[in-house]
């Protein structure tokens, strides 16, 4: 596991950096794309390399972790408008080919039959990936997710007073994740210092899904000072190398 200690706009930057290189070198490859707010600004690079460099996403694929049960997908909260306001209505993607997950028979087939070749993950405050939320199990695939309290805490700050929030979601499943080709996790902000502490100087629990990871060949994780900032760097675990450290557990 390599873990890259930048600022906000550096980490951003490189994250950005290597969906497009990934793109441009495999123009038909399969993103697996997140939500919430720290995506935000690595879609705005993405758009602003589509504008300037138009670096084409075509025959792109993309499949999000995760979406709110009960939600149109036009509704203004469902994480499909999300993806269609922060990225896809920018780029000249086929949204025929831009997927959420849900129960039905097509969708599975496609996932079963799909290789995630780049997986974008933020982490919830809880540790959750996804909406694989502590507790579940490692072993899980596509399924209904019950949100814990702490998470739709979380997350009541996009919903207007007028809209109530889903407590169910539809997500992708821990091994799921897992079976992507490489993974690239992003921290940023204060409030994420805690949680990355745990997930990378905790053993492996269910309690802390996003603690998996450790067990992955090819993750990397970028986080900014701010969400670096409790890890105890000076431990033997993390080891200084050129730029970055390699994390051993
Ligand atoms: C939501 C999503 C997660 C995301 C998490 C963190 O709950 N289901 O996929 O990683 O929020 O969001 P943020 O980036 O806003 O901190």
């Amino acid at each position: 596991m390599k873990l890259y200690i930048l600022s906000k706009d550096k980490a951003y930057d490189c994250v950005a950096c290597e969906i497009i290189s990934l793109v441009t070198q495999y123009p038909d490859a399969t993103l697996g794309l997140a939500t919430g707010d720290t995506p935000i600004e690595i879609y705005k690079r993405m758009v602003e390399d589509h504008k300037q460099n138009h670096t084409s996403y075509q025959q792109i694929q993309t499949i999000n972790l995760d979406e709110y049960v009960g939600l149109a997908n036009d509704h203004p909260n469902s994480y499909r408008n999300y993806m269609h306001e922060h990225l896809f209505k920018h780029v000249d993607i086929d949204l025929e080919y831009t997927y959420f997950p849900s129960l039905e028979s097509g969708f599975l087939k496609w996932m079963s039959q799909s290789i995630i070749h780049l997986q974008l993950l933020g982490i919830g405050n809880n540790g959750h990936i996804g909406f694989n939320e502590p507790g579940g199990s490692f072993e899980s695939s596509v399924h209904e997710a019950v949100l814990t309290y702490e998470t739709i805490q979380q997350n009541r700050k996009y919903f207007s007073s007028q809209v109530i929030m889903p407590k169910k979601a539809v997500t992708l499943g821990i091994k799921d994740i897992m079976k992507a080709q490489k993974i690239i996790l992003v921290a940023t902000g204060k409030h994420k210092a805690s949680i990355l502490k745990k997930m990378l100087e905790e053993p492996i629990s269910n309690r802390l899904p996003a603690s998996i990871l450790k067990k992955h060949e090819h993750v990397t994780i970028y986080a900014d000072f701010e969400a670096a900032s409790l890890l105890d760097l000076s431990h033997s675990s993390y080891i200084k190398k050129e730029g970055f450290y390699e994390i051993c557990n």
